[in-house]
């Protein structure tokens, strides 16, 4: 298994959300010498094998400085420097929320802000009904899935469907519950086939439109939650959370980042479930992988694995 530590996760961490920033119409923003610094020293072939880290240690997230408001004037111990098309990412700019319960109504008033959000309603090829996120807000791993679908529509909660069961399975194998996670989707509303009036239980993947709209509040949960890995399920999540394209093959294996956190790619729990009905021997290797996934999830979030689940395909 490869993992992309060092210096090339960072700086791609550092341009998507700069990126993202620039979307929201940031345009310049200032950073302390101190950081300035810092950034200056990763050139340095010295650093760059310091700043490795090893795949089963994933790293704090670090805060950094809240960007400026444009045209305000810069602190003494600011340098101002303008970035026309980036900023700094803003699940780094803000300090971890560390009580349950301040994050608990963190997630409550984004809820709240969702609720009143015009961009993803605008498309109109969304429904209405929101289906936010469930789990532990102190959680150390996140799963995040693409979109909600019929079941997750009517109850109003991520992956209570087949998916969702399959999911849960999935969990107990690793000796875990539903409430020891925290589970979310990129989109936090079903979307629509056609005018959504006689789509009955047929479900699709969301557009990169329909991502772009409701990718900002999982970023903000990523930023209150603040796990030690996030568990992206499904090429459609990958290439929501990653913002880049490519195939599920090309994304496993690999330890991507998100801001400073660890993120792993694995198979979509509907993937797994289709697979039930084809060749059996294919359908055993989808599981394999999956579970191989999950070690590497576990492992991640530090957490104890017994040699009966290391040894579980063997
Ligand atoms: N599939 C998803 O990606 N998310 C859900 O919540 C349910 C099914």
């Amino acid at each position: 298994m490869t993992s992309s530590t060092g210096i090339g996760p960072t700086l791609q961490a550092l341009a998507d959300l700069l990126r993202r920033e620039a979307a929201r119409g940031v345009e310049s923003m200032a950073i302390s010498h101190e950081n300035l610094q810092r950034l200056g020293q990763l050139s340095l072939p010295k650093k760059m094998r310091s700043a490795q880290r090893s795949p089963s240690t994933p790293p704090a997230a670090t805060p950094t400085p809240p960007t400026q408001p444009s045209g305000a004037p810069a602190s003494p111990a600011q340098a101002p420097i303008s970035i026309p098309t980036t900023s700094f990412p803003s699940i780094l700019s803000s300090p971890p929320i560390s009580d349950e319960s301040s994050r608990r109504d963190a997630l409550n008033a984004l809820y709240r802000q969702l609720k009143s959000a015009t961009a993803p309603r605008e498309l109109g090829t969304l429904h209405d009904t929101i289906v936010f996120a469930t789990g532990d807000p102190m959680a150390s791993i996140v799963f995040v899935g693409e979109a909600p679908g019929e079941e997750e529509e009517k109850l109003k909660k991520p992956f209570v469907g087949p998916a969702g069961q399959k999911l849960d399975q999935i969990l107990k194998a690793m000796e875990m519950a539903r409430n020891h996670v925290y589970i979310s989707n990129i989109v936090k509303f079903r979307p629509k086939i056609g005018d959504g009036r006689f789509q009955g239980s047929r479900n699709r993947a969301p557009s990169q439109e329909e991502m772009a709209t409701c990718l900002p509040f999982l970023h903000r949960e990523l930023e209150i939650v603040r796990p030690k890995v996030i568990v992206a399920l499904g090429r459609t999540a990958a290439e929501g959370l990653l913002d880049r394209g490519g195939s599920l093959a090309s994304f496993r294996n690999t330890v991507h980042d998100f801001a400073g956190i660890p993120v792993i790619v694995t198979y979509h729990p509907s993937y797994l479930l289709r697979q039930e009905s084809g060749p059996p021997a294919e359908a055993r290797q989808s599981k394999r992988f999956v579970w191989e996934d999950m070690l590497k999830v576990m492992e991640l979030a530090e957490l104890p694995i017994s040699a009966k689940q290391r040894s579980y395909f063997q």
